[in-house]
């Protein structure tokens, strides 16, 4: 009954057992949790976690540089492996202007400034980060997703993700690049930043698959306010492809609500079941790589459907697994009525998460 989902696939040489994939999700949980959560849901039968937001940098406790971080990355591979499920390392550059939020703290810790209100101040700040850099440092902060890919394949990673938003996010979009130089002004230029970063895990690891992020933002109505605009995809996908990319992961750009980006069911725009595959369908004209599609995604009817279709060769789902790590073991055996259907509530997941509690799920004593 759902034969597409379940059959391999394999993408820049990696095999993948089936088309389910965890999408990249930040947990914010103690060690012991975090890693109970991720050996769950590689246990439930999906093909491959995504690892989010794995600093390329050097510097932080969780960097795969540290001591620490490597040992945190090397521990997860094998716990992930041990389930028979590949694991991907989001390779992630924050453009978050560290130094500028700290005259934010005192707002923040008296309520003056809410995590709400902090968004679009960050916004600004990381806008002016990408404008102002120069030319050299972004040319090398791009070149450190190679070394940074390299030590990810020495922890165990099978697979990287060059997360498409953030940095790379922010030098693509024209909204917040205001830059007049190589890294600024036209797509073409706007693209230089997220293709130097490829290349540089494309040279640095000729072997490893590489998925990259793509953010895409719209007009009329407006959502998203980093990545790439619908017209300006002929000229990013493209590029992105040549520069070494394997796959796309395809959502709405980010820097704007977190309810945009994670939306509940009530969304006047992204209500629907597979909310932003109308993406995919925009990134299609432009390339014949793999797509994964992600964004509401919790019905085994509907996704069977779009990957039978083609219209999406992979599915990821955050919440749908966070609600029911078994959902892929649970459809393939059929046990259609033991699955906990992910309701889009946002109430323990990014509800926990905005409460510095931790991802939880309304569900979690029932799993
Ligand atoms: C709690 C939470 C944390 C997330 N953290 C990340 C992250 O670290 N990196 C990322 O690219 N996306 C992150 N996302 C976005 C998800 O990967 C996904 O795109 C989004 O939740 C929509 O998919 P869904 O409807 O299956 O939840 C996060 C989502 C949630 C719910
Ligand atoms: S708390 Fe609600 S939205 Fe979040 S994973 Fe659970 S059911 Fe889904």
């Amino acid at each position: 009954m759902y034969e597409t989902m379940f059959q391999p696939i394999t993408i820049g040489g990696l095999t993948l057992k089936n088309r389910i994939v965890f999408a990249p999700t930040t947990l914010g949980l103690s060690e012991e949790e975090y890693r109970e959560k991720i050996r769950a849901i590689a246990a439930g039968g999906c093909a491959m976690v995504i690892i989010g937001d794995v600093p390329v940098g050097r510097h932080g406790p969780m960097s795969l540089y540290s001591r620490k971080g490597f040992a945190h990355y090397q521990a997860l591979c094998r716990l992930v492996h041990q389930q028979g499920c590949l694991i991907c390392a989001q390779l992630h550059q924050s453009d978050s202007d560290f130094k500028a939020m700290i005259k934010y703290i005192p707002g923040i810790l008296t309520k003056r400034i809410s995590m709400e209100d902090l968004r679009p101040l960050l916004n600004q700040q990381a806008s002016k980060l990408v404008t102002e850099m120069s030319a050299d440092r972004a040319a090398e902060i791009a070149a450190s997703f190679g070394p940074a890919a390299v030590r990810a394949a020495e922890a165990g990673f099978d697979m990287v993700q060059v997360h498409g938003d953030r940095m790379c996010g922010s030098f693509s979009s024209a909204l917040m690049n205001h830059r007049t130089d190589k890294y600024g002004g036209s797509p073409q230029n706007r693209a230089r930043f997220a293709v130097e970063a490829v290349t540089a895990v494309r040279k640095a690891v000729p072997g490893m698959a590489i998925d990259y992020k793509l953010p895409v933002r719209q007009e009329n109505p407006h959502y998203g306010n980093a990545g790439v605009l619908v017209e300006e995809l002929p000229v990013f996908v493209p590029l992105l492809e040549r520069a070494g990319a394997d796959s796309f992961h395809v959502t709405l750009a980010n820097h704007a609500k977190l309810t945009d980006t994670i939306p509940p069911k009530n969304h006047p725009e992204f209500s629907a079941e597979g909310c932003f595959l109308r993406y995919c369908d925009q990134v299609r004209q432009y390339t014949a790589l793999p797509l994964c599609g992600v964004g509401g995604l919790t019905d085994p009817d509907f996704v069977e459907e779009q990957l039978a279709s083609g219209r999406i060769q992979l599915a990821a789902m955050s919440r749908q697994l966070i609600a029911d790590p078994q959902w892929p073991n649970k459809v393939e055996a059929g046990r259609l009525k033991e699955l906990h259907r992910c309701v889009r509530c946002n109430k323990a997941c990014l509800g926990g998460m905005q409460q510095h509690k931790g991802v939880h799920c309304i569900y979690d004593k029932k799993n």
